[in-house]
Formats: structure tokens, C-alpha cells, sequence
């Protein structure tokens, strides 16, 4: 199932790149995948509360957490199950979607 999955994502990743050529993840993309995020991290990304805030930050740092998350290097119980959901190129796309934030 998640393996079927992630090579969908990548065979998305790879049409999204050909598309766009320069970046790595696609913004519009990952905004529509980021709705499931606002709860927390608030609409634009802002952070809510306890929530960090994710826009403008780094993408390379974004990829970094999320992929500590999924693996289960940083622990959070809430991250690590959503971030184990997420594939690379939904990753590179929230990315490049919360970095375009202010
Ligand atoms: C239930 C609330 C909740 C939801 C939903 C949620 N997050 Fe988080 N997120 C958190 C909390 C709390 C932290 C801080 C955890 C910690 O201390 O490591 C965090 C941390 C992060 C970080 C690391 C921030 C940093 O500065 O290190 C990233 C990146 C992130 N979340 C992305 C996402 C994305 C992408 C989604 C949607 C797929 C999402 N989160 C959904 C609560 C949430």
C-alpha cells in the first residue's frame, strides 16, 4: 500500500519536475496538501500556540525535519504518524509551498 504509494508520488514528482524544471517541489502542490496542516501550523503557515510556525522556513531544513520525523530521529507522536504518510515529493512540495510564505 505506502509502497505503491510512493511511487506514485515520485512518478508526480518527476512530471511536476518536467514541468517546472528549477524547483525542486512544486508550491501550489504542497498547498493543497498543506490543509491538513493548518489546524496546527495555521493557515499561512503562521504556527498556532505550541505549533511552530513554517513559513519562510528553509526548505532543505523542512525536508530535514519532516524526514526526522518520518524515521523517527526527532520524536513527536503527531509528526512522526503524518510524516510517515507524506512521500518525498508531497515533502518537497509542502516545502517549497511553506517557503514561499511570509
Ligand atoms: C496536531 C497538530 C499538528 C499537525 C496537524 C501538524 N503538525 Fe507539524 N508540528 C506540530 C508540533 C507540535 C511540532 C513541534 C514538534 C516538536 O517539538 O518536534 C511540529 C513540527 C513540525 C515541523 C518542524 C518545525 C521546525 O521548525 O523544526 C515541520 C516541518 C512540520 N511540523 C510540518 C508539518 C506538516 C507539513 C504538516 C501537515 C502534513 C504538519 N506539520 C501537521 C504539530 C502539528
Amino acid at each position: 500500500m505506502t509502497r505503491t504509494w510512493l511511487i506514485v508520488a515520485a512518478a508526480v514528482m518527476a512530471l511536476g519536475m518536467a514541468g517546472t524544471a528549477q524547483a525542486a517541489g512544486d508550491a501550489a502542490a504542497g498547498m493543497a496538501k498543506a490543509k491538513s496542516c493548518a489546524g496546527c501550523h495555521g493557515a499561512k503557515g503562521e504556527g498556532v500556540k505550541k505549533n511552530p510556525p513554517l513559513a519562510g522556513k528553509d526548505e532543505a531544513a523542512f525536508v530535514a525535519a519532516m524526514n526526522d520525523y518520518k524515521s523517527g530521529a526527532k520524536k513527536h507522536s503527531m509528526m512522526n504518524m503524518l510524516a510517515k504518510k507524506l512521500g518525498d515529493a508531497d515533502i518537497a512540495n509542502l516545502a517549497a509551498y511553506y517557503a514561499s510564505l511570509k
